[in-house]
């Protein structure tokens, strides 16, 4: 029997009600696209999908998305979208931290997520292993943060990130051609938070 606790269970079915999320990941999302040149013969993963909100705007782009997610109510959602989107798209119930799948991908992508991971060094090294030659990363999370920009548990392990840690954490797993920006400001009725995006190759 699955253990795993489904942090997002009670959020996934309003999760793409909140404005504020929904322009974040669009805001990503270009970043994204203008930072990789995606081209419509490319396979990429998208770790931490959730409902898939990042990967449906990356999907015209490019030929194939798999989608990894540890929630089952996050990938349910996401399935009942997946006629719409311009690529073909694969979902995974799949945690990678605790294994890898025995896969290769032209590039990865991530939003909001990496904050959910305890060890990110060593998911740097999964990244890294499951990446083409040349294969691209891009990456975007919450710069530091006092611990208040979530409300509810939903798994965290880090208030945001050091930008400088960051980009170690990458640098130490291989990648090469490292950017750091920001992508977005995030604003909630009690504060506003940044998102950086960090790109780079294999
Ligand atoms: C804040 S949501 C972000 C979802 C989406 N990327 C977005 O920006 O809208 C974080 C997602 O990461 C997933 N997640 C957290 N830890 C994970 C892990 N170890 N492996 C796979 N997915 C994970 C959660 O289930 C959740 O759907």
């Amino acid at each position: 029997m699955d253990m795993q606790k489904d942090y997002f269970k009670h959020k996934a079915e309003k999760y793409e009600q909140e404005v504020a999320r929904t322009n974040n990941v669009q805001n990503i999302a270009n970043k994204i696209t203008n930072e990789i040149d995606y081209t419509k013969n490319m396979e990429i993963l998208d770790f931490g999908s959730g409902t898939g909100l990042l990967l449906s705007a990356v999907a015209p782009f490019v030929k194939k998305i798999t989608a990894i997610d540890i929630s089952e109510s996050m990938n349910k959602v996401l399935q009942n979208k997946s006629q719409d989107i311009k690529c073909d798209i694969e979902i995974l119930k799949h945690d990678l931290t605790k294994s890898t799948i025995n896969r290769k991908f032209d590039g990865i992508i991530s939003s909001m997520t990496i904050h959910h991971v305890e060890d990110v060094g060593a998911l740097f090294e999964i990244f890294y292993d499951m990446l083409n030659i040349e294969g691209s990363i891009a990456i975007a999370d919450l710069d530091l943060e006092d611990g208040s920009f979530h409300k509810e548990d939903t798994g965290v392990f880090h208030f945001g990130f050091d930008r400088n840690e960051f980009l170690d954490i990458a640098k130490k797993a291989g990648f090469k051609n490292l950017k750091i920006q920001t992508a977005s400001i995030v604003k909630k009725p009690y504060g506003e938070y940044s998102v950086f995006l960090l790109t780079g190759k294999k």
